[in-house]
């Protein structure tokens, strides 16, 4: 069988677990391949929500398997309540999720260092969520990372005194006041907690269920703030895009199978970093409060503008996307106006300062691009209860097909509700 993919094509926070929860109906195995605790997966189910941050959004579908990858980076912390919280849906996590060997740990430290280099940076600062997912990436990469299955190693503490004392240097050398006992307590008992939980040789068990069993990828963050391919450096530190599956999971290249790419109907992005299309005015304010454009994980109030063609075909030809999904499209009704970045104009300061238009992403995260636009009519009539594409209002239709043509791949879904029946399955 294969190994079914899902992304987010923008800058995160795409809808992906209503979708994930959604196709989770199909997969009887979910697995999270990159990222941590920094992502904040949203389902709704009637007038309950519940939002994810590490385990997988198919947890909630039942004798469904939930595996953490060696990809992931993951807090104990954040894990033991995030199941806690679980218990009191009636979800006993113990029961369908299961964590990789290799997954890397987040420290307590790894969260002090993170706050400590966004301070270094000042303005520059990338707006991370400050979860120490960029500090325990460093420290994996840096061959120096605690991972989960050394937490059943005699030695462990040891382990992880010798990286706090690391830990503690660095934060001595950036200045940076704080307690680093403070959490310890908790952490440490967060991890044997982790215990409790089926702790896999991840790589061996997905190929063994893939013999047998559907399974779907779950991505976080989106491909715009991919390590390689976002705009760098105001990034997350894991591979978002598909190629990040195989070494997040360790199945090759040739089990990937379909890869849904999920994009929202109009753009945002939290935290800094270029945003061509972005609305600084009252109508990207008017977005923001319509679509509840606040952070999952962090609350702070997203950055909102329209969609971003080029940005899509880039995130599509980087991880072969091979079908579409707009989530989000009813936050679009009402507006008089919809418009759609087709190409930039780019006044690129690493080749002297040259104007062109372009329909590529710059190289630079600090030249400066102008989006060109087309305009679309809006419509009034609420689509929220809508679940056939041809009594969409004829206005909507013009959009999802434009788009389609553009990017050259059909859009198979459309979400237009928060709730988890809010979709429409457009036949082809
Ligand atoms: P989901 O999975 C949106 C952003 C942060 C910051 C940058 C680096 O819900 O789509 P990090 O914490 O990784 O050091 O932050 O990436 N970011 C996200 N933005 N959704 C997310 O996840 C994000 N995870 C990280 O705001 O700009
Ligand atoms: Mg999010």
């Amino acid at each position: 069988m294969k190994i079914d993919v899902v992304l987010g094509l923008q800058w995160g926070d795409e809808g992906k677990g209503k979708i994930v929860d959604l196709l989770a109906k199909k997969y009887p195995v979910v697995c999270r391949f990159q990222g941590g605790g920094n992502a904040g997966h949203s389902i709704h189910f009637g007038k309950q929500s519940f939002v994810l941050h590490l385990i997988p959004s198919g947890v909630f579908r039942k004798n469904t398997i939930n595996l953490i990858g060696n990809g992931v980076v993951l807090d104990p912390v954040i894990f033991k309540k995030e199941c806690e919280a679980l218990k009191k849906l009636g979800i006993d996590a113990t029961q369908n999720v299961i964590i990789s060997k290799k997954t890397h740990l987040i420290l307590p430290t790894h969260r002090l260092l993170d706050a400590a280099n966004e301070a270094a940076k000042g303005k520059e600062k990338i707006g991370s969520t400050l979860n120490g997912i960029g500090p325990a990436y460093t420290d994996k990469t840096g061959r120096c990372g605690i991972r989960v299955g050394d937490i059943l190693e005699r030695d462990f503490k040891k382990r992880y005194y010798t990286l706090k004392l690391k830990h503690e240097a660095l934060l001595k050398q950036l200045d940076y006041k704080c307690d680093t006992n403070t959490n310890e307590k908790e952490w440490l008992n967060a991890c044997a907690y982790l215990k409790k939980f089926r702790i896999v040789d991840g790589e061996y068990e997905l190929n063994a269920l893939l013999k047998r069993r559907r399974v779907l990828a779950e991505g976080a963050q989106g491909s715009m703030l991919d390590i390689d391919f976002g705009s760098y450096p105001f990034v997350t530190s894991s591979s978002t895009v598909c190629a990040g599956v195989c070494t997040g999971l360790g199945v090759a290249p040739s089990a990937i199978g379909k890869v849904y790419g999920i994009f929202k109907a109009y753009c945002t992005r939290v935290g800094s970093g270029p945003f061509p299309t972005e609305l600084n005015d009252a109508t990207g304010e008017h977005l923001r409060q319509k679509g509840n454009e606040f952070g999952a994980t962090t609350g702070r109030p997203r950055r909102t503008g329209w969609l971003d063609l080029p940005a899509l075909k880039y995130a599509i030809m980087i991880s072969g996307v091979t079908e579409l999904i707009m989530t989000k499209a009813d936050i679009l009704t009402g507006f008089k106006k919809i418009k759609v970045a087709t190409a930039y104009i780019v006044d690129d300061k690493t080749e002297g300062g040259k104007i062109k238009e372009t329909d590529q992403i710059p190289f630079s995260s600090d030249c400066t691009v102008k989006p060109l636009y087309k305009e679309f009519k809006g419509w009034d009539q609420n689509i929220s209860k809508v679940r056939n594409f041809k009594e969409l209002p004829q206005e909507l239709k013009d959009y999802i097909k434009f788009i389609e043509r553009e990017l050259s791949v059909p859009i198979k879904i459309i979400s237009v509700g928060a709730d988890r029946n809010a979709i429409i399955e457009v036949k082809s």
